[in-house]
């Protein structure tokens, strides 16, 4: 699949995420000089910063093979039995979304993690037996974008626990470029720095808004995506010169208008907009914290100056801000 191309598969070619790489290279050369395998590595952060990207590169650099999964799909113990029981030596197994998973599977994951060994219960009250199995030594890598939602005793068994940061505008052209040249679609320098400067600061929404953006200039007839071309296509799909889309403003807004700036609950903003508050939590509220335009109380969110500006509001007078 194209999807699976575009994507990094060494080290050289993932670009940005320096803190990460030059610990992960570390932990890769020690583990292969030793002949052990890689620490278990929870990786947190926003969506779409590249956590499984790095999972499979770590199973490229190691030359393992690799499993993905995601948590909702080990509902039962035997999903996540029958996952380990079938792995090699050093392979590695990714799971999504980490923090939701049920307690019974998480409590099959201790021991496995710990001493690779597979704790299974049979029989109930006095009759009750408690078999072990023997696993092969493997590399569990998490993902979440909800650290503080995961139990420590699974959190603790993690030897690496590394977070994803959004990357710079110039990272993500970088991005956009290598991935056009991919697609064979022509982009200019320019064009590249348009659509990073509205991805959020997010790889997954770079390469998103490429797409879209090539079809316009396709459809359009327009040749080659420069700057002019990338601003009208999104523009067309409602992104925004900062990245943000009908949600993001319709958010801002709601806190301006119906509640004088804020604080507001999640729960009504998350009814405003139509989404769940999961996903405004998780999807929506961090970049724009990131970019300053929203601020979380104890009672609420918060629209800053910056944001009022940005949808053209008259900003309230310093006195109304002070909390
Ligand atoms: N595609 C998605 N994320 C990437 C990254 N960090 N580096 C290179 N290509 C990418």
């Amino acid at each position: 699949k194209l999807e699976n191309c575009i994507r990094p598969q060494k080290f050289i070619d993932y670009i940005g995420q320096e803190d990460l790489k030059d610990v992960l290279e570390i932990a890769i050369k020690a583990a292969r000089s030793r002949k052990d395998v890689l620490d278990h590595l929870l990786l947190y952060g926003p969506p779409g910063l590249g956590k499984t990207t790095m999972a499979m590169i770590l199973a490229s650099e190691m030359e393992v093979n690799y499993q993905i999964t995601s948590a909702p799909a080990l509902e039962r113990p035997r999903d996540i039995i029958g996952l380990l029981v079938n792995l090699k030596w050093g392979d590695i197994i990714f799971i999504d979304e980490i923090h939701r998973l049920s307690r019974m599977t998480e409590e099959i994951l201790y021991p496995a993690m710990e001493d690779y060994r597979l704790d299974i219960t049979t029989g109930k009250g006095s009759s009750t037996r408690v078999r072990s199995i023997p696993l092969a030594k493997f590399t569990l890598v998490g993902a979440t974008t909800k650290v503080g939602a995961i139990n420590s005793p699974l959190r603790d068994r993690f030897g690496l626990v590394q977070k994803l940061r959004f990357y710079e505008v110039n990272e993500l052209s970088k991005i956009v470029l290598r991935t056009a040249q991919l697609l064979k679609s022509p982009l200019s320098e320019d064009g590249a720095i348009e659509i990073a400067r509205r991805s959020r600061g997010t790889p997954r929404i770079a390469n998103r808004l490429l797409r879209r953006v090539r079809d316009y200039a396709e459809v359009k007839l327009l040749g080659e995506i420069n700057q002019d071309v990338a601003a009208e296509a999104l523009q067309l799909f409602q992104v925004d010169p900062c990245g943000l889309d009908w949600t993001d403003r319709r958010m801002l807004s709601v806190i301006i208008e119906q509640f004088n700036g804020g604080p507001v609950g999640l729960e009504t903003i998350a009814a405003a907009t139509s989404e769940d508050t999961q996903t405004i939590e998780e999807v929506y509220e961090p970049y724009l914290m990131q970019i300053g335009y929203l601020g979380r109380t104890s009672r609420g969110r918060i629209a800053t100056t910056a944001a009022y500006q940005h949808l053209g509001f008259k900003p309230p007078n310093e006195q109304m801000l002070l909390l």
